[in-house]
């Protein structure tokens, strides 16, 4: 079965730009990026959009469909109000290069600011010993596939261009909370520098990373609350600290 539906979709860059409507044909069973891919073969040959495995494991396909952020390669065409015109945009919170490809560097430069895991000294690879619910803690933080649609949805940067230098965004504290939770990491702080230099005390827990997140990844409950009662029981009291890496090992 085949129909045509009605697509309007973000065309413009950096200056501006508007929806441009477009009639296009849908088949049965397709996904969003099945109907844009369409596009750029019949009426929109110069429609710019970043995309890579179309399985919903490369996080290169975000937008924002009907208003609410997904990756295109992973909505179905059934789950939209039949009938009704399909709206494609860029994600809001990072800067248009052209039509539905946004610059996401913001997120790179965030993750080059948290140290990375480094073991206690001594420790050789091959040698590390950890739980099974502490290896669980941090499979879950690592299905991350970095669509970066946590980032984009959180409410702290979505219209607030000015917040950007002082918070690291849901994906870059979920990962300092993996670190800080880690029982082989040595970095001091993690926690107290997430709160100070990450803006983790930015976040009021409105769960909207967690809610777009397609891997289902409980950003919110798992990594940002945890990693904030850690903040305040090191501000308190730093031999927690010490005390959580020597029991946990
Ligand atoms: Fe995407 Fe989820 Fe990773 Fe955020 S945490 S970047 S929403 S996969
Ligand atoms: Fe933003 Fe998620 Fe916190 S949406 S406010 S980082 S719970
Ligand atoms: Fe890879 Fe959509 S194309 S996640």
């Amino acid at each position: 079965m085949s129909w045509t539906a009605e697509f309007r979709v973000w065309r413009g860059d950096a200056e501006g730009g508007e929806l441009t409507p477009y009639q296009v044909e849908v088949n049965e069973g397709e996904v969003v990026l099945d109907v844009v891919h369409r596009l750029q073969a019949t009426a929109a040959p110069d429609l710019a959009v970043r995309w890579n495995c179309k399985a919903g494991k490369c996080g290169s396909c975000s937008a924002e469909i009907n208003g609410r952020p997904r990756l295109m390669c992973m909505t179905r065409m059934s789950v939209l109000p039949p009938g009704e015109p399909v709206t494609i945009t860029p994600m809001r919170t990072f800067p248009v290069l052209k039509d539905l490809v946004t610059d996401v560097s913001f997120n790179y430069a965030k993750a080059r600011e948290i140290p990375s895991f480094t073991p206690p000294e001594g420790l050789r690879p091959g040698e590390y010993r950890m739980q099974q619910e502490d290896v669980a803690r941090s499979q879950e933080f690592r299905k991350c596939i970095e669509c970066f649609l946590c980032q984009n949805t959180c409410h702290v940067v979505r219209d607030h261009e000015e917040n950007k230098q002082a918070f690291a965004g849901p994906r870059f504290l979920m990962r300092v909370a993996e670190l800080e939770m880690h029982p082989l990491d040595a970095v001091a702080g993690r926690a107290a520098t997430a709160q100070e230099a990450d803006g983790l005390g930015l976040c009021n827990i409105t769960k909207c990373c967690t809610e777009v997140c397609p891997e289902h990844i409980r950003i919110t409950d798992n990594a940002l609350i945890p990693l904030k009662e850690r903040a305040v029981d090191r501000k308190y009291d730093p031999l927690v600290w010490l005390g959580s890496k020597i029991t946990r090992r």
